[in-house]
């Protein structure tokens, strides 16, 4: 099958969360059974034009009346088989892309131009297959920036080269739909009848993800906890109703891990390997670990690491929020250690390095680090993740291959990866709770603690068991593949 996958993020070349690592990892799975994969990305101002191969000639796409140019540039993606390498396409346009930020900036996180940069973006993958004469089965958009994709098939390329082409949209968060003012339409250079026939509109604005989700032959999200949970209204960001009408193409399939790259066996960013066989390793990690945050070197006192975008969806409110959060009535009631990486809105930022100062148990890195994440992964006794909603997440699957036991609100993905402690069986691969509240989370934090000191032949048996659990991607992509195929045979049997 020749599949294209639409993305405004993949690993390593762009990356602001998750959505990168899965659709670079999924892309890689899918190679290796055989099939065509080609990633189509904006070439952002941080990567490096040097590292890239140029295509020759310039290309056309039209937008908005008028033809914008591009250059095109590709490279293959790391981890790639040489026999059949997922090749990676960068659109080059200075205009939209050549300034910092993926999204936004600080001081604009949304850019005000999104709307023209994503409707570019979306049309110019139709262009560059015309130019590298490679047509797609399967045209997989991720997320908003890349729901364009579906509505333009359906509405402006049904005929050839693309007439026996599909297109599936992946739900990675529904919390960010690509809501902009309608104006914006025009640069798509579709009829205004689409703008109703497909669903764009939205009180009035203009709503990409909500178009995607109308047009795409098939729809899935990252979990089938999550699936569920966003035909509701309490998760469904308003679009339950639209998922409902869909429900019957409509599924949900658990993201894997990367398991060259999250394997303590084969880490080279901790102190020592180490195996479910052989611990040693997690010990020479928490040490590590005390060490780089400057934390006393305690083995025996239990460390809970958090690695996290400090936002609303994360939980953060509960554990940080000031006076009202858990983090400071943990770290001084509790003995433990708490550590956490993250980077994200400006309170959480100054809230977190202000408890740093004041606790001494109590240590975080602001910023990205990737090599630190692997360390808290690997060296953490637990793993805190609170989350408001979470599509799948991928932290707490790292955790349960490091021995590192998740605690987790019971939602989304992290439903369907963790298994909540059973003190009478000792079964379970870590500490769950429903209500988010400092409360709750309090609670189960010191349910785990309690666990770390008077329970440990369970909380051994515990990691061990979360170590044997297989979340590689292959399973997945098996998913994925009979999803396109479903489709397909619709298509063919027009
Ligand atoms: P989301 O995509 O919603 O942020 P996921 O759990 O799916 O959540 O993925 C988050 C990814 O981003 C993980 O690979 C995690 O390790 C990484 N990550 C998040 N914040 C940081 C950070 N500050 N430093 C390094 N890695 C981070
Ligand atoms: C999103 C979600 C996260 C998911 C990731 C990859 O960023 O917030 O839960 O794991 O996408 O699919």
């Amino acid at each position: 099958m020749n599949i294209l996958m639409a993305v405004s993020e993949a690993v390593p070349f762009a990356k602001t969360g998750g959505l990168a690592d899965a659709v670079s990892a999924l892309s890689l799975s899918l190679a290796k059974q055989g099939h065509t994969v080609k990633i189509v990305l904006p070439r952002y101002y941080h990567i490096n034009r040097d590292t890239l191969r140029h295509l020759e000639g310039e290309m056309g796409v039209p937008m908005g009346g008028r033809e914008e140019w591009s250059a095109v540039y590709a490279a293959a993606l790391p981890g790639s088989a040489k026999k059949n390498p997922v090749e990676v396409y960068f659109i080059d346009h200075e205009q939209f892309f050549g300034r910092d930020g993926i999204y936004g900036v600080p001081s604009e996180p949304d850019f005000m131009d999104n709307p023209r940069r994503f409707t570019f973006f979306c049309r110019a993958v139709f262009q560059l297959c015309r130019k590298i004469r490679w047509y797609p089965d399967v045209f997989h958009a991720h997320d908003w920036p890349a729901a364009l994709v579906p509505v333009f098939l359906k509405y402006r390329e049904r005929g050839a080269p693309f007439e026996y082409a599909v297109s599936v949209l992946t739900i990675h968060n529904l919390g960010y739909q690509g809501i902009y003012h309608k104006d914006n339409f025009s640069y798509t250079n579709l009829d205004w009848s689409v703008f109703y026939s497909a669903g764009f509109d939205d009180w009035n604005m203009m709503n990409l993800l909500k178009a995607g989700l109308n047009s795409a032959d098939k729809l899935n999200t990252v979990s089938p906890h999550y699936a569920w949970e966003t035909q509701t209204s309490q998760h469904g960001f308003r679009l339950d109703g639209v998922l409902r009408s869909r429900s019957a193409d409509y599924t949900g399939i658990l993201n894997g891990i990367d398991t060259n790259i999250w394997n303590p066996k084969k880490d080279a960013s901790i102190p020592r390997r180490y195996s479910a066989k052989d611990m040693a390793g997690k010990g020479a990690a928490k040490e590590a670990l005390q060490k780089e945050f400057g934390l006393p070197l305690a083995p025996d006192v239990p460390v809970i690491g958090m690695v996290t975008r400090l936002t609303e969806q994360k939980g953060v409110g509960e554990v940080f929020g000031p006076a009202y959060g858990c983090a400071w009535s943990l770290c001084r009631d509790m003995d433990i250690q708490m550590v956490l990486l993250g980077s994200g809105e400006p309170w959480c930022e100054n809230e977190v390095k202000s408890l740093s100062r004041r606790l001494s148990n109590f240590k975080a890195h602001i910023g990205y680090a990737e090599k630190e994440s692997h360390l808290i992964e690997a060296g953490s006794d637990f793993f805190l993740m609170p989350s408001r909603y979470e599509p799948c997440g991928l932290n707490q699957m790292y955790s349960l291959a490091y021995g590192t036991l998740p605690i987790v609100r019971n939602t989304g993905g992290l439903a369907d990866t963790v298994q909540n402690f059973n003190q009478e069986t000792g079964e379970g691969t870590g500490f769950m709770f429903d209500d988010l509240t400092p409360l709750a989370i309090y609670n189960t934090v010191g349910w785990a603690v309690w666990a770390y000191y008077n329970r440990r032949d369970q909380i051994e048996a515990m990691r061990a068991a979360g170590m044997k659990e297989n979340f590689s991607w292959d399973k997945s992509a098996k998913k994925y593949l009979e999803m396109y195929e479903t489709a397909l045979a619709v298509v063919h049997s027009r």
